[in-house]
């Protein structure tokens, strides 16, 4: 174990001779080591920016210091590569002695990481990728998610299509295992309210080539459309939908993550486009309303979802280092986790038995560059975490 504060004992020229008392200066206390891996090329390297931007505010706003050490952030750009993920964290772990793991957005990419963490007994706290397995089946101690499970935001989607008259339905994502796990959502979300899906298309992750499935969906006419992308590959989707004239006949119902952070590099294509999230732009929550002021102040721009669960992954550390003075072994790190609540830009947040979010799941409308909150699809869902037997 690090020491958490080191002091020096200085003895100032002559002091001892003139009989004068030596003088204490303390040092600094050692900074806390963050291994933070992130996305900072390809498709999701927008989500990359504005969670390390959400994660930098909340250091900021508690002075640059948790638990009363100041945080040195070590950043790893994890190219959205799972193949590259448990050699990246053994890294940050090993030779950049880092003292505990933050990452990442790609579902493989923070399985990787979650097997490393588990090997090595450290906290990794994951602030967008929502495998479900991480706080289900593969729920660990020293694993927390800060962001939302998968199911959890494409599950309340069935209800808000049915509700509007919605019956058959295509589906479109990437071939990995978010896309899967998307496409799976979907089909319970929507059948358990009497839709049927007629379709259910994927491509191979990251790729854009869209337009031989937009042609396969107009053959098979379903009555609306949703999908999961995300970053950079939502917004040339939404592009193309449009483009291919489909926009104006099958209306897109989709999970929030394709219309979050994208709408500036966008003329109307989007618009009118529903989706269900756990945020949304307009939301009646003072906490909400105080971080998009300090967040525009800071970086120059109004945040996204993305950069909520940055913020909120920072709130966390805050807190949890706060109540173990500063100390960064998982065990106590984990235990001042535990049961965790706080009053998000999302609004109520409760940390799971499974340790995932419990909160509030939105229905928006893409109304100009705006996500429009329109009303709320589930009040405090909470993730089934099917096979997780923490805290029982
Ligand atoms: C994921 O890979 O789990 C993932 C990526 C981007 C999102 C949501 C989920 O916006």
């Amino acid at each position: 174990m690090r020491p958490v504060r080191r002091q020096i004992f200085s003895w100032v020229g002559g002091a001892l001779l003139s009989g004068a008392a030596p003088r204490i200066l303390r040092a600094a206390p050692t900074p806390i080591r963050i291994g933070l891996m992130l996305p900072a090329s390809g498709t999701f390297a927008p989500l990359g920016k504005t969670i390390q931007q959400g994660l930098r505010l909340a250091l900021t706003q508690s002075g640059g210091q948790w638990g009363k050490r100041p945080v040195e952030f070590v950043v790893v750009d994890d190219e959205s590569n799972p193949a590259k993920a448990p050699e990246h964290a053994s890294r940050l772990l090993s030779r950049d002695r880092s003292d505990l793991l933050v990452g990442s957005v790609h579902s493989g990419v923070a399985l990787g990481m979650a097997k490393v963490a588990r090997d090595n007994n450290k906290l990794l706290i994951i602030p967008n990728a929502g495998a479900n397995a991480l706080t289900a089946a593969g729920c660990t101690e020293n694993i927390f998610r800060t962001s939302f499970s998968n199911w959890q935001t494409i599950v309340p989607l069935g209800k808000v299509m049915a509700d509007r008259g919605v019956r058959t339905a295509a589906f479109i994502t990437w071939k990995y295992t978010a896309g899967q796990e998307y496409s799976a959502g979907f089909k319970e979300g929507f059948e358990a309210h009497g839709g049927r899906v007629v379709a259910d298309l994927s491509l191979p992750f990251p790729q854009v080539e869209f337009a031989p499935l937009l042609t396969q969906i107009a053959a098979v006419k379903p009555q609306a459309v949703s999908c999961f992308f995300s970053g950079a590959g939502a917004a040339k989707f939404l592009l193309d939908y449009a483009q291919s004239g489909l926009k104006d006949k099958i209306p897109l119902f989709v999970t929030g993550h394709a219309t979050e952070g994208i709408l500036q590099a966008l003329n109307t294509e989007a618009e009118g486009v529903v989706s269900v999230l756990h945020y949304a732009d307009g939301l009646p929550h003072r906490a909400d309303q105080t971080f998009r002021k300090n967040f525009q102040a800071a970086h120059g721009a109004q945040p996204d979802v993305f950069a909520v669960q940055g913020f909120d992954t920072g709130l966390a550390l805050a807190q949890a280092l706060s109540k173990t003075k500063g100390e960064t072994d998982a065990k106590a790190l984990s235990a001042s986790l535990e049961g965790m609540v706080f009053d998000s830009p999302r609004g109520r947040w409760v940390m799971s038995k499974a340790h995932n979010p419990i909160q509030d799941i939105y229905v928006r409308e893409v109304k100009g560059k705006r996500n429009a909150y329109i009303g709320i699809a589930v009040k405090a869902l909470e993730d089934p975490a099917t096979g997780c037997t923490l805290g029982s």
